[in-house]
């Protein structure tokens, strides 16, 4: 379920990165798991919701701390931000739900060093019908 080398593909193809393998060998790369939302979950646009990870994998050392989650619908990742500025050791982030399409086929993926998604879930949009 890690998302990390489709994101470093596409960060390659965008940008000439340089990276060194022994720098990404020394890394802790957590990716907690998320566990709410999940099957089943149904939210609203405009609603508040706390988003919760897992914590029980932490590692002694986090290489990064900070966190930001992403909506995928189906399999395809979007560049819809639905959190950032909150530490990955919190475990949970209030995030206000996006005016979307309403969908079935929502996930979120949690960023920190590396990505994570949970479940499918729906979102119900601000237009009825769509
Ligand atoms: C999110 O969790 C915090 C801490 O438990 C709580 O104070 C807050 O009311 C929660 N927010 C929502 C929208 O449930
Ligand atoms: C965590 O980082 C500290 C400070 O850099 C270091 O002394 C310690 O050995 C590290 N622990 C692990 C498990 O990597």
């Amino acid at each position: 379920m890690k998302v990390f080398s489709t994101l470093v593909s596409f960060l390659t193809a965008a940008v000439a990165v340089s990276a060194s393998p022994a720098q990404h060998a020394a890394r802790d790369v957590w990716t907690p798991r998320v566990l709410y939302p999940h099957s089943g979950t149904v939210w609203y646009s405009g609603q508040r919701h706390n988003v919760t990870w897992d914590l029980s994998s932490q590692p002694v050392n986090i290489t990064n701390n900070n966190g930001f989650i992403l909506l995928r619908s189906g399999t395809f990742e979007t560049p819809v931000i639905v959190g950032y500025g909150f530490l990955l050791t919190s475990g949970r982030v209030e995030i206000t739900v996006p005016d979307v399409l309403s969908r079935s086929d929502y996930s979120l993926v949690l960023f920190g060093d590396s990505g994570n998604w949970g479940e499918e879930f729906t979102i119900n949009g601000p237009i009825p019908g769509l």
